[in-house]
């Protein structure tokens, strides 16, 4: 079988002209409160992210993604945002902020910062506004209000579970009811209300006059909405198909005027300032409506994220997704960990999904790390390759920090250090996602092993010690090593967005060329394979006998 993918017509490679550096960009994910913490009062700062960037520059990383560092409660983890122009003072200031820009500029580091546009917090001075203006109010019309149902208003205006688990609307002293799709500390937008549309233009032009060169767009496909005066039930909701544009909530066609209208922001500035959407959509179809270039001109593709580790299942993401990105006019992403996901160094040491619709990983999350038993060993050699695997592809690849160190999630967190609200929410039910965001260890030892002075804001395992990037920087075999060696190669190796399949010897391995005789063979296999012609570039695995090991990937030059 040869079937050549091309993505795009044109070449994009990495090191083109500037308007073009996000199609096969290496972007970076960092959870600010977990990555390294300045001041040493336990919370990762954005001084401490300054004071990292020689790290990240060796790493090799093309961009950061800075996840939100916005004043926030913390209600969900800062994706509650009380205001969208300023640093939570207790991560850093504005100034901060500045000297971070600089620093990753001064590196050749680009940033992308995250923009939440669904909700905001309810300490946000419009939501505040909104409950002290009273019903009616154009305060109030800027978030959703509604009166409720039953004889005097005392029941919700509809039976809608939010994301987090319970209620989807909360009831206000005056007796009427607000949306939020996810925690009650995050009031959804109305965004038919101009005021909003307004001031988020304003909020993109904020930071790219501050230098940020990107935006990652939280819940991209909520946004649009529509409520009629009697609101269906949630199992109405749930029988409503999402392909179509038409769901009262998800994905709904007019969602793509809000973008095009970013587009046009955007595009004022040179190089155009990039997105990227998180849009859970139903097919590769829709998510290329947001990664349209008169759009936000990129949407993240959670599909390898997933997928088990399997090699039909990759051969059929890969080639859907990069056709797909083509219709869109864009390139495709990649990615297989952030800090909403079990970490896939620990995904892939647990029996497979074969396809189940389960969140993967929760339920040995919900039994402590105990049921079924983890395989750490077979998790992260598989790890490695199917990341060398996905740093081989045409596209953009996300990372998010701590994968390259190989680090697993952590499922012992007592329940008394939870941070999540998805934990608290529904108790038993969903984990949370505090085993992915653990604070960074960066030294064998130390109080929270090199992330600060003081006790990490999560508790960090004593397993991270042999994780740690201390522990890992001299040795040429391990996690950190292979990330850099793989991420200098890709910035040699990128070229045109285009991958040829090769005949390969069995359905469990994976070859592909690209256009300048760069190949990827993963055996996803348990068997070692006989290594296909080619100089070595790099490999997950020991290829000491000339043999490709079984769940390992290699690259070769021919
Ligand atoms: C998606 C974010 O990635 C997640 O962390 C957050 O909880 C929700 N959006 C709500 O903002
Ligand atoms: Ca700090």
């Amino acid at each position: 079988m040869t079937t050549v993918i091309d993505s795009k017509a044109a070449d994009h490679p990495a090191e083109a002209g500037d308007a073009t550096w996000w199609r096969q960009a290496t972007v970076y994910q960092i959870y600010p409160r977990s990555f390294a913490d300045a001041n040493g009062d336990g919370i990762g700062d954005l001084s401490g992210i300054t004071s990292r960037v020689p790290y990240l520059k060796r790493l090799g990383v093309d961009a950061v993604w800075l996840s939100p560092f916005y004043p926030s409660a913390l209600a969900d983890g800062g994706y509650d945002v009380d205001d969208y122009r300023d640093v939570d003072p207790k991560i850093g200031t504005l100034d901060d902020f500045d000297e971070m820009v600089a620093a990753l500029h001064a590196a050749g580091i680009k940033l992308i910062v995250d923009i939440v546009p669904n909700h905001s917090s309810n300490r946000h001075v419009w939501f505040q506004q909104a409950l002290a203006a009273g019903k009616g109010s154009p305060e109030r019309d800027r978030y959703i209000f509604r009166d409720g149902l039953g004889e005097n208003g005392e029941l919700p205006p509809a039976d809608w579970t939010a994301m987090f688990g319970g209620p989807a609307w909360t009831q206000v002293d005056d007796g009427q009811w607000y949306l939020h799709l996810f925690a009650e500390e995050q009031p959804d937008f109305n965004w038919q209300n101009r005021d909003v549309r307004d001031d988020f233009l304003t909020t993109l032009r904020f930071w790219s006059d501050r230098g940020v060169d990107g935006f990652r767009v939280d819940v991209a496909h909520g946004c649009a909405k529509d409520l009629p005066d009697v609101l269906p039930s949630q199992a109405a909701l749930d029988a409503t198909p999402t392909t179509d544009g038409q769901h009262p909530l998800w994905d709904r066609n007019e969602v793509h005027d809000i973008y095009r209208e970013w587009r046009e922001v955007l595009n004022e500035y040179d190089p155009p300032r990039i997105a990227v959407a998180e849009a859970w959509v139903a097919s590769a179809e829709r998510r290329a409506r947001y990664a349209s270039p008169d759009e936000l001109g990129q949407a993240f593709n959670f599909d390898l994220l997933e997928a088990d580790f399997d090699a039909g299942q990759f051969l059929e993401i890969v080639s859907t997704n990069l056709a797909e990105a083509k219709i869109a006019g864009s390139s495709t992403t990649w990615v297989f960990s952030n800090h909403d996901v079990v970490r896939h160094a620990t995904r892939y040491g647990l029996p497979p999904l074969n396809g189940r619709d389960v969140k993967q990983g929760a339920d040995w999350l919900l039994s402590g790390g105990t049921t079924p038993e983890l395989d750490i060993v077979t998790g992260l050699r598989r790890a490695r390759a199917a990341s060398l695997f996905m740093l081989g592809l045409p596209g953009s690849a996300y990372l998010y920090q701590g994968e390259e160190l190989g680090l697993g999630e952590v499922a012992d967190i007592p329940a008394d250090r939870h941070q999540d609200p998805a934990f608290f929410h529904n108790p038993g039910v969903d984990p949370g996602r505090d085993g992915c965001r653990v604070p960074l260890p960066w030294t064998r030892s130390g109080d929270s092993f090199g992330f600060g002075s003081a006790e990490a804001h999560l508790p960090q395992p004593s397993w991270f010690a042999r994780l740690s990037v201390e522990a890992q920087d001299d040795d040429p075999a391990s996690t950190l090593n292979l990330y850099r060696r793989a991420l200098a190669l890709r910035d040699e190796l990128q070229t045109a967005e285009s991958l040829e399949w090769l005949e390969s010897e069995s359905a469990d391995v994976l070859h592909f060329r690209r256009p300048n005789g760069w190949e990827v063979v993963t055996n996803f296999g348990t068997e070692p394979i006989a290594l296909p012609e080619g100089e070595v570039l790099i490999s997950s695995g020991d290829l000491g006998d000339g043999m490709l090991p079984g769940e390992s990937t290699v690259w070769l030059k021919n």
